[in-house]
């Protein structure tokens, strides 16, 4: 059965910003120990030890319901799942607009490597169920850090006039459009984990579980 929502974060927090698990702490240590800023926002209190015991349930791998209705468009929101960070991304047409004619600069544009399977439901141009939502985890696959949102575009960025709006990750710097793909020559190998989801209403999304049963 699925949970409640637990947590929002605001547009362009990282997760790590917060408190990562213990695990993944221990990850973004290993991985951000040697560029400093990322990993050690997060270090201060393991996160697991300070959780609620619904929290660590939740964490264990149940299933979450998340209220996106208060998502305004070019907003993002972070909800815990597993010990992960899950991203909800309400995407303007904008960004929509922005992952048209990024194939050739991508590494994995179909989303068809099967080291981070993507649901096929995701396995589209916009690697969602519903264009404007996005969810994913915010988890690097080079070694495990925890992106930054890059959502403004062009001039309008600290990315570079051609940036079409995204996320960086600051440890080695990995990027990846606003579906969660990675681009080509980067240190990442794989796109952004799109988790199994569903939606039960208009406005409720849950992560972990999809119409085949639970992740
Ligand atoms: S952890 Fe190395 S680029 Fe993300």
């Amino acid at each position: 059965m699925a949970k409640s929502e637990v947590d929002i974060v605001n547009e362009g927090e990282s997760f790590s910003q917060r408190g990562p698990s213990e695990v993944d702490r221990r990850r973004w240590l290993i991985a951000c120990g040697a560029t400093g800023g990322v990993a050690a926002a997060g270090v201060g209190i393991p996160f697991a030890v300070s959780m609620a015991p619904s929290e660590k349930a939740r964490s264990a791998g149940a299933p979450v319901e998340v209220d996106i209705a208060a998502i305004p468009p070019g907003g993002l929101k972070t909800v815990e799942w597993r010990g992960k960070p899950v991203w909800i991304v309400r995407r303007t047409p904008e960004m929509l607009q922005s992952l048209d004619g990024l194939d050739s600069k991508l590494a994995d544009p179909q989303s068809n490597r099967k080291e981070i399977p993507t649901p096929d439901y995701a396995k589209n141009s916009h690697r969602s169920i519903k264009p404007e939502i996005w969810v994913g985890v915010g988890i690097c696959s080079h070694l495990g850090c925890s992106p930054i949102s890059k959502f403004p575009q062009g001039k309008n960025s600290d990315m570079g006039n051609d940036w079409p709006g995204g996320f960086l990750c600051p440890c080695h710097g990995s990027t990846f459009d606003i579906a969660g793909r990675v681009y080509a020559n980067k240190p990442a190998p794989d796109n952004l984990e799109v988790p199994r989801h569903m939606y039960v209403s208009e406005t409720k999304v849950v992560i972990g579980k999809d119409q085949k049963g639970e992740a």
